[in-house]
């Protein structure tokens, strides 16, 4: 079974971006987390990261059929995406919300999220630590 983890824009910056914020963890460093902890799973991931919205739709799309759920760090297409949620609830594919950053602890504009409404449920304040959490939710969720 394989997992599709999506980020979205500005995260390939992770590691030097705001580090007060985000942690020194770089984008490769999750990936290579998640791949770690998608094995002791018995699962495979998919991981993708892309700055524009149109891609990150392509690659929603996309991974009906060849995943089973997605994990979305969505960035702050979050807070402003109805394109991206309509994208997932196009595809019906169980989504794990996740934030490296405590959002509802943040900015008010980051309080608001297009992408919680269409997803099984959201990780958030736990940096890197996240992605890991919600790979163990997605693997409870789809009961695999
Ligand atoms: C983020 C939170 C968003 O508000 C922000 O725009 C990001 C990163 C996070 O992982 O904490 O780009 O999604």
């Amino acid at each position: 079974t394989s997992i599709l983890i999506l980020n979205g824009p500005n995260l390939n910056l992770l590691g030097t971006r705001q580090p007060e914020v985000y942690g020194a963890t770089t984008l490769a460093d999750v990936d290579a987390l998640c791949r770690a902890h998608a094995d002791t799973l018995g699962l495979t991931i998919g991981f993708e990261q892309s700055n524009h919205e149109g891609a990150m739709i392509d690659h929603i799309h996309a991974a009906k059929g060849n995943h089973a759920g997605i994990i979305l760090n969505a960035g702050a297409y979050t807070h402003t995406s109805i394109a991206l949620m309509d994208a997932i609830s196009s595809v019906e594919l169980p989504v794990v919300e996740v934030h490296l950053s405590n959002i509802h602890a943040r900015e008010a504009y980051r309080h608001k999220s297009y992408i919680a409404p269409v997803a099984v449920g959201q990780i958030c304040g736990f940096g890197a630590q996240g992605y890991v959490l919600a790979l163990d939710a997605l693997k409870a969720h789809l009961a695999i």
